[in-house]
């Protein structure tokens, strides 16, 4: 088949075709998100399927690639779509949560255009609105390195994409309903591997193949609710290169624990008895585990996989030290996830300090979870939309959380929208205390941040002495153990509206979330795009004039 021809065959029978000019590479998905019936763990349920896929197509590119995705919202309610750890430099317009876009209403489509940079890496996409992600909606974003740009390990035979997460049998909107009259979730009635849950007895169609000899590159993402997981392959020993875009340094492991919201890459090598093994994966610090399994089979090989299933590790203290042996391989010749090539974070000085302290409490009845005393509420008006138009006043107030709550001693806690103002280009410390008795995980958007220590106890200044200045692996995500505090450390050099939030699906539900509004003052297209012109209005800006754009 010649170009020409190729490239009509593929735009006529595919959704996804590249387009390549002058400018970068362009690629363009069409997604139509549906409800279907499926049976993720045996009962038929309400799912959420774009393209009636679940989980959902891979967005699979390479750094500097312009990625064009028409949402076609097929859905009875309104729909958004966040894309984890993908920075959206400058672009803060479309990162996809309640604060920054306005929700893209049933039966309408709405088309996300953003440029990915050299995050080379494992990430995923998800439904923010509503609890959408208890209903799926998610998929893998990979994103390859230009050749010119070595990564550190030869290109593998294949790459496997293993989306693991706890699941409820329960409907989406059922889960809603419990958490809007104020009781949890529960727990979740098991975990799956791909959109499946496997039983570990055999019976189950291969899930990946290996060729004997070969190396693979698995890419993990925990896409759960609740639940921290660790993973393992029988027999198989795993080779750790990357964390959300970092290029790790390489130590093999038995097993890794991923929280919620992580994603990790391993290596693995088709070097045992040609046959079938399991990948197990199960949960972790829960009194009864779910666990879950995938068939991988060796081409031309013989034989089941061993019911006996490796045992998962035990405590959280293990996980602290698996942590503690992630470091960032300084000498990949791979490009920087932080574009201002803060890797030298160790010597720049901490110019802001805001401590996050977790708790879970009941307002009027209701649980509620809060951020140092606030519980989040994302007002009709997206925070970043009204900020722009210049009425933030009408919406929120800056700051009314202070970055040392422990010196406001109440567990008073005040439900409204929770915005801290970030002074742009400053290089803040944020520590997460966990005074709770279960496992935290936070994410923060448009950003990479340096995990620079995880530590059992409360945090003071003096415990920055055992921070890693040399060689935290910059990522997206951290976990925080039980009465322990994690520190990480980012310079604020991306304008824009910025969600810090809990993985934890209840949490962030009900109010465990806050936006950093980090805005230039020169209002300059150097720091900022502009606001795209399809942007959907709502709330208070819907029909306001358009501010003069920036230039
Ligand atoms: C993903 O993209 C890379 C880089 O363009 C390419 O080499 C690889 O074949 C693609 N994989 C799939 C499954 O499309
Ligand atoms: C909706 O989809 C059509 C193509 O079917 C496209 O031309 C239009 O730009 C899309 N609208 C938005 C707001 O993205
Ligand atoms: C780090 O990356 C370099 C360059 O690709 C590679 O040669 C080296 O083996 C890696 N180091 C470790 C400890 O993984
Ligand atoms: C950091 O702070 C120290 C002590 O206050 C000061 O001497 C040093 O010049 C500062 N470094 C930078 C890069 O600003
Ligand atoms: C936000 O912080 C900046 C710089 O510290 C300050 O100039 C500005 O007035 C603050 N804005 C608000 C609304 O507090």
């Amino acid at each position: 088949m010649n170009k020409l021809i190729s490239f009509l065959f593929l735009s006529l029978f595919s959704t996804t075709f590249v387009l390549i000019n002058s400018e970068d590479p362009y690629l363009f998905y069409t997604w139509n998100v549906n409800y279907a019936t499926q049976s993720p763990l045996g009962v038929s349920q309400k799912v959420i399927t774009i393209n009636g896929q679940f989980p959902g197509p891979r967005i699979n590119c390479t750094s500097n690639n312009n990625i064009v995705v028409n949402v076609f919202n097929n859905l009875d309610e309104p729909l958004l779509f966040t894309w984890n750890g993908i920075q959206q430099r400058k672009n803060s317009w479309l990162d996809g949560t309640l604060g920054t876009n306005c929700p893209i209403p049933p039966g309408v489509n709405y088309t996300y255009k953003f440029q990915v940079k050299d995050q080379i890496g494992s990430y995923y996409y998800y439904p923010t609105t509503a609890l959408h992600r208890a209903a799926g909606g998610y998929g893998p974003i990979t994103i390859h390195s230009r050749e010119l740009i070595p990564v550190p390990f030869d290109w593998p035979q294949e790459e496997y994409i293993v989306l693991v997460g706890d699941w409820y049998t329960k409907g989406h909107d059922t889960l809603k309903k419990f958490l809007d009259s104020g009781r949890t979730l529960g727990r979740p009635d098991g975990l799956i591997i791909n959109g499946k849950h496997g039983n570990g007895d055999g019976t189950d169609e291969p899930m990946f193949t290996m060729i004997p000899g070969k190396t693979y590159r698995y890419r993990i993402c925990n896409v759960g609710l609740k639940n921290s997981i660790n993973f393992r392959i029988q027999e198989h020993s795993l080779k750790l290169v990357e964390v959300e875009g970092s290029h790790t340094v390489q130590n093999l492991y038995d097993s890794l624990d991923v929280h919620l919201g992580q994603c990790l890459s391993v290596l693995v090598t088709a070097d045992k008895t040609p046959k079938d093994y399991f990948f197990v994966a199960s949960t972790r610090f829960t009194k009864k585990a779910l666990t879950s399994t995938a068939t991988i089979r060796y081409v031309g090989g013989k034989g089941p996989a061993s019911p006996a299933l490796p045992e998962p590790p035990a405590g959280w203290a293990w996980s602290l030290n698996q942590f503690r042996s992630f470091r960032w391989n300084l000498t990949a010749s791979a490009a920087r996830p932080n574009p201002q090539g803060s890797y030298h974070y160790g010597k720049i000085n901490i110019t802001r300090t805001i401590k996050i302290v977790n708790s879970a409490n009941t307002v009027d009845g209701k649980l509620r979870y809060a951020i140092n005393g606030v519980s989040h509420v994302d007002p009709e008006t997206p925070l970043k939309l009204a900020e722009y138009f210049g009425v933030s006043d009408k919406v929120f107030k800056y700051d009314i959380i202070k970055d040392d709550p422990t010196a406001e001693a109440s567990d008073k806690v005040v439900v409204a929208p929770n915005v801290i103002n970030g002074t742009f280009r400053n290089f803040v410390e944020i520590i997460f205390e966990n005074h709770e008795k279960s496992v935290q995980s936070w994410h923060l958007d448009g950003y990479s941040f340096f995990p620079v220590a995880i530590e059992p106890g409360t945090w003071t200044p003096d415990k920055r002495k055992k921070y890693n200045l040399i060689d935290a692996v910059s990522r997206h995500t951290i976990q925080v153990y039980p009465k322990c505090w994690a520190a990480i450390m980012t310079t604020l050099d991306n304008a824009g509206m910025w969600n810090l939030r809990s993985v934890l699906i209840e949490r962030q539900y009900l109010g465990q979330q806050l936006y950093v509004s980090v805005l230039s003052p020169e209002r300059s297209l150097r720091d900022e795009y502009n606001i795209p012109e399809t942007l959907p209005l709502c709330g208070i800006v819907k029909s306001m004039a358009r501010p003069t754009p920036y230039s």
